[in-house]
């Protein structure tokens, strides 16, 4: 499938964030910066480290709550830099439709083992100030429906599910970090992703 136009893409994006606060794209980023990503994290997988669960003083390691083993992107590869900054691009858009004030991204590779998952949870809490947007991008060829490893997203009163997301090649999910509660199913395969967040500054 061809990318739209940049311009009505980040029309559709605004919409959906000031009308339900999440969309689930299926292939808005350019098909070789998918695959330079892949490269790129296949190449990390050696420095890959087990994910922690809140900042600083209460870090800790659980497995309990969430399986997957994270390294943070900066720049440097091409790839890399080429994700960055389109983010970038997509977060000045935003801004400029909705006056959010998104002030930068941060984003890091996620990899679940086989039977990994992450707990229902919420992106934005008093480890995390700031945290506006979340993104999640994934980035598994093939990837084949039977193996689980969706995301689903609750409403905000956590009664109701919204959505259950493939992570299927390709797919950006975007969504208002405060409003949804959302898990990740373990899955049968090695599940690969790259998690964002456009952040605000902490009052
Ligand atoms: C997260 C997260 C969702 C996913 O890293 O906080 O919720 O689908 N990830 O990987
Ligand atoms: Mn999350």
């Amino acid at each position: 499938m061809n990318s739209p136009d940049p311009e009505s893409l980040f029309d559709q994006i605004a919409d959906a964030l000031a009308g339900p606060g999440f969309i689930v794209l299926d292939q808005p980023l350019p098909e070789s910066l998918i695959s330079g990503l892949i490269r790129n994290l296949q190449a990390q997988q050696p420095v890959l480290k087990p994910a922690g669960v809140g900042r600083q003083g209460d870090y800790q390691l659980n497995q309990n709550i969430r399986g997957d083993a994270i390294q943070w992107l900066e720049p440097g590869d091409s790839a890399v830099t080429e994700f960055l900054s389109w983010m970038d691009t997509l977060r000045l858009a935003i801004n400029q439709r909705l006056f959010l004030g998104l002030f930068d991204y941060e984003a890091h590779y996620a990899v679940y083992a086989p039977g990994a998952f992450y707990q229902k949870h919420r992106d934005a809490f008093k480890g995390n100030p700031g945290r506006k947007l979340s993104t999640v991008l994934y980035l598994n060829p093939g990837w084949d429906l039977v193996a689980g490893g969706e995301l689903v997203l609750y409403d905000e009163a956590d009664t109701t599910q919204l959505a259950r997301v493939a992570p299927e090649c390709g797919k950006l999910v975007i969504f208002l970090s405060e409003d949804f509660p959302h898990e990740v199913l373990p899955a049968t395969q090695l599940r690969l992703s790259i998690a964002g967040w456009f952040r605000i500054k902490a009052l």
